[in-house]
């Protein structure tokens, strides 16, 4: 009887007082969100609110998009990263809908802190989706802008990292200064802005880490992680305006993400019941950081323990650098390149970085067109999986120069067979003699 009569008030509580701001998954033109109170996505994975990282005074608030249904605040998102809001006990900063239908942020003294900048017809609505983008959409269903456009330092299921052709756009996680300062930090990761055939992080504008140039640049990957019942669909998808990469999970997979974290590292992590589980990330050593191994060198990860080496026909520039651990200078060739040298193939290796992509070749003109070249010492091929919008299917890779940034990886996901040319190795045919040939003609 008791229990019913609670009940009852409870109901009526709610139908007499409607809670001051939007309580729903949305904020119409006009609503307010300030300090205290939450937007809900519809089936309650995320929410959009006002958060403290930290515990100075006087607090910093930030707007951001959390998971709302595990217990440890883990932000996904923020929006006035560079500029935080005040809390002060006279008036709060707040989240509107203006009549134009951008998000405007102002801090308790009005001053504008973050808006969005879209052409947005009136009576759209800004909705927080159960994938956590925030989005806001015209009357229509269009959706004029969307938080997934603005990553920060996560990239979530449905996030397109990648590149736009025309304007050269690129979107790009940048880390939090701090683990509890979300201003923007040093370390970025995003596709490589000349060839995108692969992805960095960055530390400022140094790379720090590269993964290997994809074998297939519109694969749809299953990468079954180890020790879990996820599969994680990694795709890497080139249409007329964008090349990006994007992934999604098999379904009841329980929350995963991928964050860049405020040291540098890309961090695959997985929420088990109370935690989260750090499950794979990159750089994966030391030995794996971009040119560790220094030029000609690459890093072994076949070995127990990852170990740098000389590619064949190299030797370390400096033995003692070597021995004692130091391998920035990296190798010297041991006998002088000669224009007839053949080509050794390298099997499941992680191509060098500084290729050239020579387009629309078959592995024949391919490997023809770094054996006539003295210039060229190495090349790679690989069809790309077909694709109704890929104009061309076909990655031919020449190196002239340094090979810097090679691994060997040991396992075929990923690897290309590198074929690198090799002092004292027999040449194959015709290439060897129109290559002098040239020699001579230039001298
Ligand atoms: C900001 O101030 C309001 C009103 O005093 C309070 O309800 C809210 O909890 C504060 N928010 C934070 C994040 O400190
Ligand atoms: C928004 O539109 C309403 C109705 O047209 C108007 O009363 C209000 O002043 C407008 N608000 C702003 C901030 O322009
Ligand atoms: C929906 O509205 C947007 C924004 O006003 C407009 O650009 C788009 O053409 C509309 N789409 C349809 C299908 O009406
Ligand atoms: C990033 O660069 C800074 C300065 O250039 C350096 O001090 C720092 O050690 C680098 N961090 C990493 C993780 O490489
Ligand atoms: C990749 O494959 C998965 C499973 O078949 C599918 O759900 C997902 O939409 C695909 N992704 C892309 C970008 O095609
Ligand atoms: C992998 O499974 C083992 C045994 O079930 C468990 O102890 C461990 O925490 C799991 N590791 C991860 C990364 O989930
Ligand atoms: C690719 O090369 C072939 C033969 O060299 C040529 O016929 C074809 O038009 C080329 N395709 C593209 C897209 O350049
Ligand atoms: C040889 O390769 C170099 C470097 O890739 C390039 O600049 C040059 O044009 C090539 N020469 C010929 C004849 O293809
Ligand atoms: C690429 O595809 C062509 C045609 O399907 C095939 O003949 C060739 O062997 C393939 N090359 C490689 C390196 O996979």
């Amino acid at each position: 009887m008791a229990w019913s009569a609670i009940q009852y008030t409870t109901v009526l509580l709610l139908v007499l007082l409607p809670p001051p701001c939007s309580s729903d998954d949305r904020l119409d033109p006009g609503e307010v969100l300030s300090p205290g109170s939450t937007i809900v996505s519809g089936g309650g994975g995320f929410a959009l609110g006002f958060f403290s990282p930290s515990n100075s005074t006087p607090s910093k608030l930030y707007l951001g998009i959390w998971y709302n249904d595990i217990p440890q605040l883990t932000v996904v998102w923020v929006a006035n990263r560079e500029s935080p809001a005040t809390n002060s006990t006279s008036s709060m900063p707040k989240l509107l809908l203006s009549n134009s239908s951008n998000l405007v942020l102002t801090n308790s003294d009005g001053r504008l802190l973050w808006t969005t900048s879209s052409s947005s017809p009136p009576a759209s609505t800004a909705v927080l989706l159960d994938t956590g983008n925030l989005v806001i959409r015209s009357p229509n269903g269009t959706t004029v802008w969307q938080s997934f456009d603005q990553p920060t330092d996560t990239f979530l299921p449905g996030i397109k990292i990648g590149i736009r052709y025309k304007t050269r756009a690129a979107a790009r996680l940048v880390s939090w200064k701090g683990p509890e300062d979300p201003s923007p930090g040093p370390f970025s990761f995003g596709m490589d802005p000349t060839t995108f055939l692969q992805t960095f992080i960055w530390n400022g504008t140094y790379p720090l880490t590269r993964t290997p140039p994809w074998t297939g640049y519109l694969v749809n990957g299953t990468q079954l992680q180890m020790n879990t019942s996820i599969i994680l669909y990694l795709a890497v998808v080139s249409n007329e305006e964008e090349i990006y990469i994007t992934y999604s999970l098999s379904d009841g997979s329980s929350h995963t993400r991928y964050v860049l974290t405020s040291s540098g590292e890309q961090n695959l992590q997985i929420w088990r019941s109370s935690a989260w589980v750090v499950d794979g990330k990159m750089p994966t050593n030391m030995c794996s950081r971009y040119g560790y191994c220094g030029p000609h060198g690459y890093c072994d990860n076949t070995d127990a323990i990852p170990t740098c080496k000389c590619l064949d026909s190299f030797e370390p520039t400096s033995l003692e650098d070597w021995n004692n651990g130091r391998f920035s200078q990296g190798c010297r060739r041991k006998e002088a390149q000669r224009c007839d040298d053949g080509f050794l193939a390298l099997p499941l290796m992680k191509s060098p970085d500084k290729f050239v992509l020579l387009e629309n070749r078959t592995y024949e003109e391919c490997e023809a067109e770094c054996s006539r070249n003295c210039t060229c010492v190495a090349y790679a091929y690989s069809n790309v999986s077909a694709s109704r919008s890929a104009r061309d299917t076909t990655r031919c890779l020449v190196w002239s120069g340094e090979l810097i940034d090679t691994e060997k990886i040991g396992n075929t996901a990923g690897g290309d067979t590198l074929y690198l040319r090799v002092a004292g190795l027999a040449a194959a045919g015709v290439f060897s003699v129109l290559c002098v040939s040239q020699i001579n003609l230039k001298r």
